[in-house]
């Protein structure tokens, strides 16, 4: 059969079309014979103009959410979040699976090879149908600024002010294989990679086990090594991220245990993993993920400290001091959102920059990663993002005053050698914004600005410094003109590869 069209959907619906006429086959045959054939994800709905009041939904790797209405009505997307305005139940479709709606009647499923399914009905998460900008001009300053409490709702119930300790449900289940685990790999992608990388340092330090993170998209076709006793961490926001579901199928078909940290309650990889934990900062509209990342490493935190309790690889003094530090990180934030005004102001000097560089040494490393990302996303100015010290072996060579550079210099344990490398760039003429703790002054002779931050221990910089650094972005882009919420050539959740 020739080939009509480029466009792989295209192609699937000439198949199904080509045997329907060359079997005399209905539709619904026509489809289970053509999905038998087909290789690769698709997540698909088929109108057959002879039937107008059916429609066939199949999917493979890909997210498909119905929405079952109350007066017979149906209701089909990705995720839950476009259909919880018009209904509160929904089925998720596994793999295989195809489903025959027909206004009124009952959901029919079956899978390819056309044996009855019976999927259970899901309760869609009521806050998700209510969402609005509110007075906010954009859903990204509106998610910047609810950080605070998206944290205390994330630390609900988990961590406990009485004695300053963190019960979760995931770790008691999964208790002998998370503390016994000899290697945890975090595989992720885009900002939640970043939230990885945090994690990463928080599980080392308190935990003393050895973690390795992972792009999920080369940990997949790189036929990875997993060992007995490997705990595998899929991190991402959407729960539908092809690449992190993909990974994430790997390591549970090859024994691994599989825990999930997602937002997107019901997502695909929040059902594919063994056990995992919700972070639990509602839906997040704009594409630039900001508390969604905070929420991650919240939720790391919450791990690390946990396990770390479990194993007794943290004196008890310092695992209920960290957690009470912990339980006023959303207070700090609230005072870190004040710097909003100073960074609108200070936005358009930077609006015409054509390439930006962010420094940060230990936890701010990746706060450095997660800025420079922020920046190119919505504001479209290249960024890079570089542990500090790793100047001097090329980057350096691109500062001039030309390039702003920012720096996480907040009070942490390396910060005595993060200002010889700013002295570095102040020496070759770059205009440095640096971050500061709050009484520090011994940034403020080599910065051009200073943004000043509340005090905290250093593995919880990163859920304050992040804040000014969203802002940034988003003022540097609002500048520009351009539409914050909505970025070019980007989409929310990337489920395909
Ligand atoms: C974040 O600002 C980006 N839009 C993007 O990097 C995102 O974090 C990445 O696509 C992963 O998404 P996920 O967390 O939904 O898996």
């Amino acid at each position: 059969m020739p080939f009509k069209s480029e466009t792989d959907s295209e192609v699937l619906v000439q198949l199904v079309e080509y045997i329907m006429q060359s079997n005399g086959l209905e539709v619904l045959e026509a489809l289970q014979v053509a999905l038998q054939q087909v290789i690769g994800a698709y997540a698909i709905v088929i109108l057959d103009r002879e039937h107008p009041d059916t429609l066939i939904c199949a999917r493979k790797s890909s997210p498909l959410v119905i929405g079952l209405g109350a007066d017979g009505d149906y209701h089909i997307a990705s995720d839950a979040l476009p259909i919880a305005a018009y209904t509160s139940q929904a089925v998720y479709l596994d793999d295989n699976d195809i489903a025959i709606l027909r206004y009124g009647q009952p959901l029919q499923v079956v899978n390819i090879q056309n044996e009855a399914q019976h999927p259970k009905i899901k309760q869609i998460d009521r806050t998700l149908g209510d969402i609005s900008k509110g007075d906010y001009p954009f859903f990204m300053l509106k998610e910047i600024f609810e950080q605070p409490d998206c944290l205390r709702d994330c630390m609900r119930g988990r961590v406990l002010s009485d004695d300053d300790t963190i019960s979760l449900s995931a770790v008691a289940d999964y208790r002998k294989q998370l503390t016994e685990a000899s290697r945890i790999l975090i595989v992720a992608c885009g900002t939640s990679w970043h939230a990885g990388l945090i994690g990463k340092q928080l599980i080392e330090r308190f935990c003393r086990i050895p973690v390795e993170v992972e792009y999920a998209s080369e940990f997949r076709y790189r036929d990875p090594v997993i060992l007995p006793g490997d705990v595998v961490i899929a991190i991402s926001q959407s729960g539908e991220t092809a690449d992190t579901l993909a990974a994430a199928e790997l390591a549970r078909s090859k024994g691994a245990l599989v825990f999930g940290i997602c937002n997107a309650v019901g997502s695909s990889i929040s059902r594919q993993t063994h056990t995992g934990i919700y972070i639990h900062v509602g839906p997040e509209i704009g594409v630039a993920s900001t508390k969604a990342f905070t929420g991650q490493v919240t939720v790391l935190s919450m791990l690390a400290l946990c396990l770390a309790h479990e194993r007794k690889t943290i004196s008890e003094a310092d695992y209920h001091e960290l957690v009470g530090e912990l339980r006023r990180i959303p207070a700090k934030m609230e005072t870190a959102l004040q710097t909003n005004e100073l960074i609108r102001q200070l936005a358009p000097v930077f609006t015409y920059a054509r390439n930006c560089l962010y420094l940060g040494r230990g936890y701010n490393y990746p706060v450095a990663l997660e800025g420079a990302l922020k920046l190119k996303e919505i504001s479209y100015i290249h960024a890079e993002g570089y542990p500090a010290a790793e100047m001097k072996h090329g980057p350096i060579a691109l500062i001039d005053s030309e390039m702003p550079v920012f720096v996480i210099a907040t009070r942490e344990t390396l910060l005595d050698k993060l200002r010889s490398n700013i002295q570095e760039v102040k020496a070759r003429g770059g205009r440095i914004t640096a971050l500061t703790t709050v009484g520090d002054n011994s940034i403020r002779r080599y910065a051009d600005h200073v943004i000043e931050l509340p005090d905290t221990h250093e593995c919880f910089q990163p859920l304050i410094a992040s804040v000014p650094l969203q802002l940034l972005a988003y003022h540097i882009a609002v500048s520009k003109g351009l539409d914050v919420d909505y970025p070019r050539n980007l989409a929310k959740s990337v489920t395909v590869e």
